[in-house]
């Protein structure tokens, strides 16, 4: 028996009266943290700029290439305080130009801009009368280049934040620093260690009230790393914030601690979160400029991944680690301007859209909007149909038209098909990264979904219904293909894993088997809830081979996710095209 999960647009109908005060309507409904909220769900994607005194080295100290993260390379490198302050001394960033930075902010579609204002290192990116470590007292530059930044936002409407690392401060006798929860000294014995709540009291609060106040009212105050943080701490650096009701905030003061929103890194999580997230992702391996990075996602991939992040209702927050000449370096220019290119004809699917209400779709990705009378579903064709048709599977609606976003005179013929809309799909290929296909349709719809469920006596989960869970760097596993011809390839890196969400009808024993193509034997381990399972698999000589990985007991109806990792970093790789849960 097919669970179908019916999803019923009535409040669209309530939404989409033709009433001229609507919109005043939709915003007295919503509650004031939505209300504060809005402009950001709306923007769905910004750019974050990590830009430091770490631009300088780049990643190589002393003639040697520090592995790691570049903002980090002082405490990587375990460089003295009074060793890394001398890098204010030449840093001279002449080629910085805000207006620049923010138009091709604006070109790419971003909507907003978050900066480091003070990163781990402790260097104030601003002028802080609360320290004198800043980039207008003790470096040659002398100028303030978060105010010029803050100036050009206001003049072409880009909304701005402050990042801003509140306990971690390498510099400062009283901040934290990696391993300082767990009692180890700083890597300077000559910073004489000073309590926490001096360097609180002293700079932390001090510089935020300084950011909060000096910089035109910022959108968003993005704090980070809560190592060593206290209550004590983390209420005072709050009760700043209380003054100013309509800052965003996230999820980083201290832990737990929601803030207004979460901050998955480096990854992109599953669909169906009910709460507000943002996804911040660099365009190579590092944040600040390392001048080796060159493990760069192509443009076609970060288009991609914005649209996947709209359709499962979140934001994207994309990085750029600009030189310490002040200059975005030359593969950021080039994929923003990219994704720009793609955004100019396409934004309209991105801003203001809400999750798609599929649960996956074989050829991409779809974003919704209520508008006057009904919703425009986008469908974001990521492999266009060679068969001539764009399936819309378990779709009931009125459909009034359905059109190229790209070129509204391209319209498209469509007739249903049982429980599927099936849209005429012309040989052509429009867009090769994204064909942005709407569909428009008038009042309620119904959407049944595909998620995977008990039927004739399994549960089959197919390669393109995982989710991949790639490490931020090193090499990605990759879904290829649809439907049962779909293949998990490139699974080499031992950090990648797969999970799946399916629905479970039936509760009792199941038996796990997979089809795979593993070269060599290798361990992997199946999680389900609290059930583990360690299984082995042997090498199936090159060819695809069905592979017997355990039982397991569940024990509730409902959703259940299930994730497969190799049980190693360095584990022998395997290619996969399905798990299957069969009833026993
Ligand atoms: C991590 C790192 C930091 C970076 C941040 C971005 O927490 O410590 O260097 O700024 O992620 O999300």
């Amino acid at each position: 028996m097919k669970k179908l999960v019916v999803i019923i647009g009535t409040l669209l109908i309530l939404m989409s009266c033709s009433n001229p005060g609507n919109d005043n309507q939709k915003k007295r409904n919503l509650t004031p943290e939505e209300q504060k909220m809005e402009w950001w769900t709306d923007a769905r994607f910004g750019m974050f700029i990590h830009w430091g005194l770490y631009a300088e080295p780049a990643g190589e100290w002393k003639g040697e290439r520090i592995p790691g993260i570049s903002e980090w390379i002082m405490c990587n490198a375990k460089i003295p305080v009074k060793e890394y302050e001398k890098l204010a001394e030449t840093f001279n960033p002449v080629k910085f130009n805000a207006d620049e930075w923010v138009k091709l902010a604006k070109f790419a579609g971003m909507k907003y801009i978050v900066i480091t204002s003070k990163h781990h290192d402790g260097f104030a990116m601003y002028h802080s009368l609360a320290s004198k470590y800043n980039i207008v007292d003790a470096t040659p530059f002398t100028r303030d280049p978060l105010k010029e930044l803050a100036d050009a936002c206001k003049k072409y409407d880009m909304r701005l934040g402050f990042y801003y690392s509140q306990a971690q401060d390498w510099h400062e006798p009283g901040g934290t620093y990696r391993g300082y929860d767990e009692g180890k000294p700083h890597w300077d014995p000559n910073l004489v260690r000073e309590p926490f709540m001096d360097y609180v009291e002293g700079k932390a609060i001090p510089q935020v009230k300084e950011i909060l106040e000096n910089y035109g009212g910022l959108d968003i105050l993005w704090w980070d790393t809560p190592f060593g943080m206290t209550e004590e701490a983390a209420e005072k650096l709050k009760a700043v914030t209380d003054d100013y009701p309509k800052l965003i905030t996230n999820n980083r003061l201290y832990r737990p601690w929601p803030g207004d929103f979460s901050t998955p890194e480096q990854y992109v999580p599953p669909t169906g979160l009910d709460y507000n997230w943002e996804v911040c992702m660099t365009m190579n391996t590092s944040w600040g400029y390392k001048w080796y990075d060159e493990n760069w996602k192509s443009s076609e991939d970060l288009i991609r991944m914005l649209v996947d992040i709209a359709s499962k209702g979140g934001n994207f927050l994309l990085n750029v680690g600009p030189t310490a000449e002040g200059e975005f370096p030359e593969p950021s220019v080039e994929r923003l301007k990219a994704i720009g290119t793609w955004m100019q004809k396409n934004g309209e699917s991105v801003y203001g859209t809400s999750a798609s209400p599929f649960f996956k779709l074989p050829w991409g990705r779809c974003t919704v909007k209520k508008v006057r009378g009904g919703t425009n579903f986008y469908l974001h064709v990521f492999d266009w149909p060679k068969n001539g048709l764009l399936t819309v599977p378990g779709f009931k609606a009125n459909v009034k038209d359905i059109y190229l976003l790209s070129n509204s005179n391209q319209h498209f013929a469509w007739k249903f098909d049982g429980e599927n809309l099936d849209i005429h799909a012309p040989s052509v290929i429009f867009d090769e990264v994204n064909t942005v296909v709407v569909v428009k349709v008038k009042g309620q719809y119904i959407v049944e979904s595909n998620k995977p469920t008990l039927f004739n006596g399994s549960i089959l989960l197919p390669a393109d219904f995982a989710d991949v869970y790639n490490p931020g760097y090193g090499s990605h596993a990759k879904i290829e293909g649809q439907g049962t011809k779909s293949v998990i390839s490139n699974w080499v890196d031992g950090r990648s894993k797969l999970k799946w969400i399916f629905d479970v009808s039936e509760p009792g024993r199941y038996r796990v088997e997979t089809l795979v193509n593993a070269e060599s034997s290798s361990g992997l381990n199946l999680e389900i809830g609290d059930n583990k399972i360690a299984s082995e698999i042997r090498s199936t000589d090159g060819k695809f081979d069905v592979v017997k990985l355990g039982e397991i007991e569940i024990s509730e109806t409902g959703d259940h996710m299930i994730s497969l990792a190799p049980d190693r970093e360095n584990w022998n790789g395997a290619e996969l095209m399905y798990l299957e849960l069969i009833k026993l």
